[in-house]
């Protein structure tokens, strides 16, 4: 059977977390209470509206629809002001030895996202034409533990989803990897990650060997 990989960008190919988190930071600064990094990490994989809706609940603020969504678009100008600056040198360790490698062997992949900023974002770290397919956060109505974004990534790679392994940072992502019926690969801390088939702490830990024998099951 041919195989497929997916990748989620965020925390996956690139550490955009450090932007977000500054983004994040100011709208709550701007309102008047604080925002940490712990609470920054329980946004990963977390959607923009979801995010700014919870963001409010922690710092018990409410907002009246146009002033949430104003504040949502002055969030992404800022963090697009980060966002604008990012080259080549963004994308994380050992990834693109991965993607060098499913190149050479012409393995399909995808990525999917959560993101609405992800096509911008691999245009700026040079990998967008690599991608056999691109699905992201203006593609999907269901936010990831659902499986939507892998299962359409899957349909346009044309490959059945229990063919299709999965890079993922968030535990939301991993759930709706395995929901889809996927092989799941959580890049990150293994506590957090437990729920995933594979765990790695980043892309530098994964040999070709371990991919070479995951495509050929
Ligand atoms: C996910 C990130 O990939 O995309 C989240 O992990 C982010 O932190 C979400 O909120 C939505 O991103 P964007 O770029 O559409 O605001
Ligand atoms: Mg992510």
């Amino acid at each position: 059977n041919q195989k497929a990989i997916i990748f989620d960008l965020d925390g996956v190919i690139v550490d955009t977390a450090k932007f977000h988190f500054l983004a994040w930071k100011k709208l709550a600064n701007d309102l008047g209470f604080d925002f940490t990094k712990e609470q920054n990490e329980e946004l990963k994989g977390v959607s923009r509206v979801d995010s700014l809706k919870k963001i409010l609940n922690w710092g018990n603020r409410e907002l009246t629809e146009d002033e949430f969504n104003r504040q949502m678009q002055l969030k992404n100008e800022n963090y697009l002001s980060y966002v604008n600056k990012m080259d080549k040198g963004e994308v994380l360790p050992g990834v693109q030895k991965v993607l060098d490698y499913l190149n050479e062997n012409n393995t399909p992949y995808a990525l999917g996202s959560a993101s609405k900023n992800a096509r911008h974002i691999l245009e700026k770290i040079d990998l967008k034409d690599g991608f056999n397919a691109i699905v992201d956060g203006t593609d999907v109505s269901k936010a990831k533990p659902d499986p939507e974004v892998f299962l359409i990534a899957a349909e346009k790679l044309n490959v059945a989803p229990q063919d299709c392994i999965v890079f993922e940072d968030s535990v939301a992502g991993i759930q709706a990897a395995n929901k889809g019926q996927m092989t799941s690969i959580g890049i990150g801390d293994k506590k957090t990650l437990h729920e995933a088939d594979y765990i790695f702490s980043d892309f530098t830990e994964i040999s070709i060997e371990f991919l070479k024998n995951l495509l050929q099951k």
